[in-house]
């Protein structure tokens, strides 16, 4: 990564700065960061035995509109299957808590954004259980959200182009939180928390880079979808089913995020689940999105 001078401090839940305003982050800052802190006396707990999350995650996927995707294949399982054997550790974890108990949306978010990528991914990454064993890979990709104030987190109204550059700040500091916690900056999770709103035509954050990774872009279109279904602080209704999809419909044809994923998600939506390569994509579009929707619109700084 070339070196990008992080615009807010990076702060552990415990109140430990790993970065001020204004300090390079570079790779080489990074590994020193890693090596110069002592080993944590980490406890490891296997995720679906930490706290009610299990018992969480199953109301969430047997609620609508996940029902609906989950039904009828074994998808389920085989999310249950594949977070048995993830263990995380216990400050990994603890960033769940903190969500549960302050902003509930995003713990919801971060549960469903991670059982989606599964359901997808074991479609369109053949080595898909092999990666999540081996990387420690978990409901992360928006661990640096930590960073970020709760009021901007909650805000009803439009944001200000400030609060905007603090809410993009999660992805950075993301990266980091999980490069120090994980003692490794290569590791699937740091890389999905840093890349997961970069755009396969250079406009996303936080580098402008090019969306090339496969899983990666996996999570950034499910991380889409699941803020358009969602029920949102800035809005009063979520997203219905067909126009969030008629949205990435439209991202994948701006060239922003890639067809077959767009596909395969719109398959696992489709009541005969088909394979996502004979998924043909309607470009009519009849959906409508809510009103009252302030994303993406930026209250002008004065
Ligand atoms: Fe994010
Ligand atoms: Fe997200």
């Amino acid at each position: 990564m070339e070196p990008v001078k992080s615009p807010y401090q990076i702060i552990t839940l415990e109140g430990k700065v790993l970065f001020s305003a204004g300090e390079v982050i570079s790779e080489d800052s990074i590994q020193s960061l890693i090596s110069s802190s002592a080993p944590f006396s980490q406890k490891i707990w296997p995720l679906l035995d930490y706290g009610s999350l299990k018992r969480d995650l199953l109301f969430f996927l047997n609620s609508p509109p996940y029902s609906s995707i989950f039904e009828g294949s074994d998808g389920i399982t085989e999310i249950l299957d594949i977070m048995k054997k993830i263990k995380l550790a216990e400050p990994v974890l603890e960033v769940l808590d903190y969500f549960e108990q302050h902003d509930y949306f995003t713990y919801r978010h971060m549960l469903t954004v991670f059982a989606l990528t599964i359901l997808i991914a074991r479609v369109l990454v053949p080595d898909y259980r092999k990666k999540v064993s081996e990387a420690a890979y978990g409901p992360t990709h928006d661990f640096g959200k930590i960073c970020v104030p709760l009021d901007i987190l909650k805000k009803e109204q439009p944001l200000t182009w400030d609060e905007l550059q603090q809410l993009r700040h999660h992805a950075l500091a993301g990266y980091v939180l999980l490069s120090y916690y994980l003692k490794d900056s290569h590791s699937i999770a740091a890389r999905v928390a840093r890349d997961h709103h970069e755009r396969r035509d250079s406009s996303g954050y936080p580098r402008g880079i090019a969306l090339a990774d496969r899983l990666v872009e996996i999570v950034t279109v499910c991380d889409i979808y699941d803020a358009l279904i969602s029920k949102r602080p800035y809005r009063d209704e979520s997203y219905d089913n067909r126009t969030a999809l008629e949205m990435l419909t439209d991202l994948a044809r701006k060239g922003q995020i890639g067809w077959q994923v767009v596909k395969a998600l719109i398959a696992s939506n489709r009541h005969s689940k088909p394979k996502y390569y004979d998924t043909v994509v309607s470009i009519e579009k009849r959906g409508v999105p809510p009103p009252r929707n302030s994303y993406g619109i930026i209250k002008e700084d004065n």
